[in-house]
């Protein structure tokens, strides 16, 4: 058995919690009276790119800050933009802000982990297996010289998935470094970890480290390039070859995340720092809190990723975990990949035996204790009931609602409520403090994610199965159970599913760009974790290498690991080609042949998974891709309202001849060469979109044909309908028309555009909004 997918299961992704930006300096026990002053970040633009040295107005900014306080600098930029976060009072940050050459001058934001409630945060359960790894051209004794940056919580350099048996010498391009620190050397780097940096804050003293202390960055790294690791599971849950998206990439890491969070001034130096070494992928399992949406000039993450892409650089970014409400997609400038949650075709159950020797199918990790045989007693809680309570409460084991002396030595059954403020690990904990001995969770709202209650029997088990359980008690004058310990099924079905918590469309940014962009496994993935740490093991057990967690902190590296197999394989294309090639050859079936749904059981639509579902071999050999240029976005910018004199500050490419559109409007970034297209149809009756296709397959002399999937009461028209390039043409554009006798829609529509010869399939999704 080899299950390809690294797979894992609590879930959190690093949440950068912009919001409380006006403490973002901590009292606490530093008595330095600078740290008065709040930390700003200072964005300047575009570094100098003739000339390794900071720009003039840069220098002369920096100068004017030190001269009146020696001390306040934090950051300096210069690679690949320019500006420095320091500390200033508001007065000097508004000044500062007025200076010619600054874009915008804004509080470090202050950014959260969120790594101890993430099981209770992470109410779901389900899974899937993908082939992860590209079944055509790649060849395993090859090294692929791709540089993936991942900017998280650090590395465990020690782990088997960052051992670089077999791969060649680094190279010669790479110019990045291994920081040292107390428990981290140059021997700890190596042809597979090519460099790892870290950004301490100085209140912080003793993480200035590039290891690991949490397992996030761990995990995702080994998701992206892991090398090949038989055997790998977590106690024998998901047994099979952990290996990353392109196990023959390198890996640098930029550790921007402690135990207080990820600051913004050093996301932005580490995508500074990156851009100089020579990365050439960069992963973010990272973002804005959905409540929060900063616009792009202040942004680290967009204003970061805008400058990696400017060189080339492909940035990948998840979308968030604040599904399964409508736009609280994070990470969502067109220059970035947005990357949504699927599940895999694997699910963890864990049964419950009846008395009447009936099994229940249920979910959840443990390690049960009980025996096998359906011999404990069995409780239904609203028969413990304490005096005091209210029945409702004590049928779904609120605290303080049942009563310990009838539930001691038993197994309980509660009743879930999609409303309650319970987790299953509430009730867990709950349970176990009142002497219960497991606990059986009727919920069909629980589920998509395992999550792990280590020795605690614990079961979720749905509705239907429910009934069974509760007619079972009611019908038996001695009702006994027994919960067993978890197994792995594989070849779940239906897979993949976009979980509920992956964070959905339409992109607050803008209606005239779709987002998320695509969809990667998310939902328990097995992948590394540190060495240290016994979280979630059971009683006696030593720390698991491998661990699963879920969220699309998980599915980013998925597809960066993808991205980078795709650069190898093509090493001269742009980024936005590469996001392309993943875009256009996505799926929309299950493996029931069936459109992919939610596990709300809806069908998914590009809101829930962008283009659908990565595909792991058809990116290396798109046929055609849509290549987005600079100039596309110095557009963007324009349409959504940026000053041009920021605008040229921001680009180094910008030709001096470049002017935002007269007609400047939002309408305009319909028409930028992405891969998938997002129009406002309301009040419009018809509208034109263009788009420009580069082939990029092996035949020169080919004629590529469309097929238009259009909702009902919306007329598609494609003017060519046919694309006929030859040895000269390799560019091709053509329009899209939407028209309509609807003037207003009563919803969003979707469909998608399809271009096809013999070989290639070409599609993009598409949304008409309201
Ligand atoms: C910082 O100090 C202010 C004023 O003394 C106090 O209100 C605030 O709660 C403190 N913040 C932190 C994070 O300790
Ligand atoms: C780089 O720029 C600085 C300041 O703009 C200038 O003094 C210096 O001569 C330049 N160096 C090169 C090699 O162009
Ligand atoms: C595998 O790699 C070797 C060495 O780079 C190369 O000679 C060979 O052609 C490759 N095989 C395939 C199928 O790409
Ligand atoms: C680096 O760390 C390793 C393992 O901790 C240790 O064996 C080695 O001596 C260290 N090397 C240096 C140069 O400090
Ligand atoms: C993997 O596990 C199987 C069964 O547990 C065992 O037969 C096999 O030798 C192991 N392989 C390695 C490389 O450890
Ligand atoms: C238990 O059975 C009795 C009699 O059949 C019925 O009235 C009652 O509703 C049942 N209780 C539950 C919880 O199913
Ligand atoms: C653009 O910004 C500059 C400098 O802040 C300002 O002088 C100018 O009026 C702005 N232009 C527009 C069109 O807003
Ligand atoms: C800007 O200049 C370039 C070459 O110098 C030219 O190709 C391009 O058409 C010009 N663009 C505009 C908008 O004038
Ligand atoms: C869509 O277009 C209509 C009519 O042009 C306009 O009133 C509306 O504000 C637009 N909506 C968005 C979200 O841009
Ligand atoms: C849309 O494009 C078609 C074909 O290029 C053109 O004939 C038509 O005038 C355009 N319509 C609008 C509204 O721009």
């Amino acid at each position: 058995m080899k299950d390809n997918t690294l797979l894992l299961h609590l879930f959190y992704t690093l949440l950068l919690f912009l919001g409380a930006s006006s403490s973002s300096v901590e009292n606490g026990s530093n008595n330095d009276p600078n740290n008065q002053n709040e930390v700003y970040i200072v964005y300047m633009g575009a570094a100098d790119s003739s000339n390794s040295s900071l720009r003039n107005d840069h220098a002369h900014l920096l100068n004017l800050v030190l001269r009146r306080n020696e001390k306040a600098l934090v950051r300096n930029y210069k690679h690949g933009f320019s500006g420095f976060a320091a500390r200033l009072s508001k007065e000097e940050a508004t000044s500062i802000a007025q200076k010619p050459g600054v874009v915008s001058v804004f509080p470090d934001p202050i950014l959260k982990l969120y790594t101890t409630r993430s099981w209770e945060f992470l109410k779901y359960q389900s899974h899937v297996k993908i082939d992860n790894k590209p079944n055509t051209v790649s060849n395993s004794s090859s090294t692929s010289d791709v540089v993936v940056g991942i900017l998280d919580t650090g590395i465990w350099p020690e782990s088997a998935s960052f051992s670089d048996e077999g791969m060649g010498p680094i190279p010669s391009r790479w110019k990045g470094t291994c920081m040292k620190a107390q428990d981290f050397n140059s021997s700890n780097c190596n042809r597979k970890l090519v460099g790892a940096r870290y950004y301490s804050d100085p209140n912080e003293e003793d993480e200035s480290t590039p290891r690991d202390s949490f397992g996030h960055g761990t995990h995702v790294a080994s998701t992206a390039v892991g090398a090949a690791v038989e055997n790998a599971s977590f106690y024998g849950l998901g047994e099979g070859t952990a290996e990353g998206g392109s196990p023959d990439s390198r890996l640098a890491v930029y550790k921007v995340c402690s135990s207080f969070g990820c600051r913004g001034s050093a996301i932005l130096a580490a995508f500074d720092d990156a851009i100089s070494d020579g990365v050439d992928i960069l992963s973010l399992s990272l973002g804005a809190s959905p409540g929060f949406a900063p616009d792009l000039t202040t942004d680290p993450i967009a204003i970061g990723a805008f400058h990696a892409v400017e060189r080339g650089i492909v940035v990948v970014c998840a979308a968030g975990n604040a599904g399964p409400s409508p736009n609280t997609v994070v990470n969502d400038a067109p220059w970035i990949l947005t990357v949504a949650a699927s599940t895999i075709d694997r699910e963890f159950q864990s049964s419950v035996v009846l008395g009447s020797t009936k099994t229940l199918m249920g979910k959840g990790i443990n390690f049960s204790p009980l025996s096998n045989s359906p011999r404990y007693p069995l409780i239904y809680a609203e028969s413990a009931k304490a005096d005091t309570a209210d029945l409702a409460d004590a049928r779904q084991c609120h605290s303080d609602s049942l009563d310990a002396n009838r539930i001691k030595g038993k197994i309980v059954v509660c009743n879930g409520n999609k409303d309650e403020a319970y987790t299953t690990a509430d009730k867990v904990e709950i349970v176990k403090g009142a002497g219960g001995i497991g606990l059986v969770h009727i919920t069909d709202d629980e589920g998509t994610i395992a999550s792990n209650y280590v020795d605690f029997p614990t079961s979720l088990i749905s509705s239907k199965d429910g009934a069974i359980v509760i007619q079972y008690i009611n019908s038996t004058s001695n009702p006994v159970a027994t919960v067993l310990p978890t197994v792995t099924v594989l070849e779940y079905k239906p897979a993949p599913m976009v979980p509920y918590f992956s964070s959905r469309g339409p992109s607050m940014l803008s209606s005239n760009i779709l987002k998320p962009d695509i969809a990667a496994p998310g939902v328990n993935i097995l992948a590394a974790w540190i060495g240290n740490s016994a979280e979630g093991a059971p009683k006696g057990r030593k720390p698991s290498p491998y661990k699963l967690e879920s969220g699309t902190s998980m599915a980013t590296p998925h597809v960066s690991g993808l991205a980078s197999t795709v650069k190898t394989q093509n090493p001269t294309w742009s980024a936005s080609a590469i996001k392309s090639a993943i875009m256009t050859t996505a799926i929309q079936n299950d493996n029931l042949k069936a459109p992919i749904t939610t596990d709300s059981e809806s069908v998914a639509t590009p809101y829930d998974y962008g283009a659908g579902e990565i595909t792991t071999s058809e990116p290396l050999q798109p046929g055609l891709v849509y290549e987005t240029s600079t100039i596309d976005y110095l557009n963007f910018l324009c349409y959504v309202g940026l000053n041009i004199t920021s605008v040229k500050v921001i680009s180094r490419t910008v030709p001096d001849n470049f002017s935002c559109p007269k007609d400047s409007s939002s309408d305009l970034i319909s028409n930028i060469n992405y891969p998938s297209i997002a129009v406002n149809f309301t009040g419009k009756g018809i509208v034109n979109v263009s788009r420009t296709v580069t082939n990029v397959g092996e035949e020169d002399e080919t004629i590529y044909s469309s097929i238009v999937n259009a909702p009902s009461g919306i007329k598609v028209t494609l003017t060519p309908d046919k694309l006929q390039f030859t040895k000269s043409t390799k560019k091709l554009s053509y329009q899209v028309i939407f028209s309509s006798t609807l003037i207003s829609l009563k919803e969003d529509l979707f469909g998608s555009i399809t271009w096809s010869n013999s070989k290639y399939t070409v599609r993009s999704p598409f949304v008409l909004t309201k």
